[in-house]
């Protein structure tokens, strides 16, 4: 049998991606920092052969959940990629980050197994230049899992079309087109575990509930907004717009859930005491931290790398305590995917 294989990481949305329409295209456009310690490295040993066939191992155990999510995602992408009507793939999956940290680890296997697909791709003849095999696995991430397409690069990413970048697309990814601003470049994220449980709603579920929200096309048009807002504050290094247009975005999807119909609550209690507890210490401090969120309970927290050992003493010595099982993972904006030779 041939291999291939790629690891490629996690991202956090700082302008978020919630809504949709059609086959997975935005209802506005994303922006995330894409992470570096937390990643899926997949590796898919293939052979042609007659008819389709797939076995699938994650973390070393056969998991049929998952095979029958993939082979099901296969299956609605070969009238692009015919190799996968005859082939048996031998698919191995891993995280670097523990099951149960409660971080999403479909934006990382998804676009791991995009660019494995699209490597595969290039083992049965395709020939691509490197910005075309970005943007293919790009395009197939999306498909597999939406916010999965903004992975495949590094820094800063935006999906979804948008006037502040002419090359943007409701179907793939761009990187920034431009250097960031100093100040940004290294940003950390301390992923504060305050719950590792099984998110209550699934993705898809909060997304469906866009399409009878009442505030939906106000949303859709602050996220444009906030969108070509953060695009400058990248270039300028607006710390005090960055911090308020972040903190807003992440209260924002919350909010959308907690008056969406059905409702849901995501923050937990903790959530809410260390929110209070980072507004606090950067009024005291001066100190840029400011935080986002997930659809979950857990926090991410972004400061500068200047700032680093000021802020991780803090987080162990006080933010530590509101921590499911006293958890944290230390990140930080990365480099996207790369191929494992
Ligand atoms: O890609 P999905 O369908 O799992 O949706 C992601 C939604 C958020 O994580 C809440 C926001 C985002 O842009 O990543």
């Amino acid at each position: 049998m041939k291999k291939v294989a790629w690891r490629s990481p996690s991202n956090i949305a700082l302008v978020k991606y919630w809504g949709k329409r059609g086959v997975q295209i935005p209802q506005n456009p994303s922006l995330s920092f894409t992470l570096e310690s937390s990643f899926s490295e997949m590796q898919i040993n293939f052979a042609a052969q007659d008819g389709f066939d797939l076995d699938f191992y994650f973390e070393g155990k056969a998991n049929e959940k998952f095979k029958n999510k993939i082979a099901l995602f296969l299956k609605s992408i070969e009238g692009d990629y015919p190799f996968l009507k005859n082939i048996y793939l031998q698919i191995h999956s891993s995280n670097s980050f523990p099951h149960s940290a409660g971080i999403a680890s479909s934006a990382s296997s998804m676009s791991a197994l995009a660019l494995c697909i699209c490597s595969i791709s290039e083992a049965f003849g395709e020939k691509l230049k490197k910005e075309t095999f970005f943007q293919k696995a790009s395009f197939l991430a999306r498909l597999a899992s939406g916010s999965a397409c903004r992975s495949v690069y590094g820094g800063a990413v935006v999906w979804g079309s948008t006037s502040a970048l002419p090359a943007s697309s409701d179907e793939y990814a761009v990187p920034l087109p431009f250097e960031m601003h100093p100040f940004f470049q290294a940003y950390k994220d301390t992923i504060l575990i305050v719950s590792a449980s099984e998110k209550s709603v699934s993705s898809r579920a909060g997304h469906a509930l866009m399409n009878t929200h009442p505030f939906a096309q106000v949303r859709y048009q602050q996220a444009n907004e906030n969108l070509l807002r953060l695009v400058e504050i990248l270039k300028n290094g607006d710390v005090e717009n960055f911090i308020r247009i972040v903190e807003n975005e992440a209260l924002t999807l919350h909010g959308l859930m907690m008056n969406s119909e059905p409702s849901f609550i995501l923050m937990h209690p903790n959530t809410l005491k260390i929110i209070e507890l980072i507004r606090d210490f950067r009024k005291q401090t001066a100190i840029p931290v400011c935080f986002t969120l997930d659809a979950g309970p857990n926090i991410h927290l972004l400061y500068p790398e200047k700032e680093t050992i000021a802020v991780q003493k803090w987080i162990s010595e006080e933010l530590v305590n509101f921590c499911e099982n006293g958890y944290y993972i230390h990140d930080r904006i990365g480099r996207g995917a790369m191929l494992i030779q």
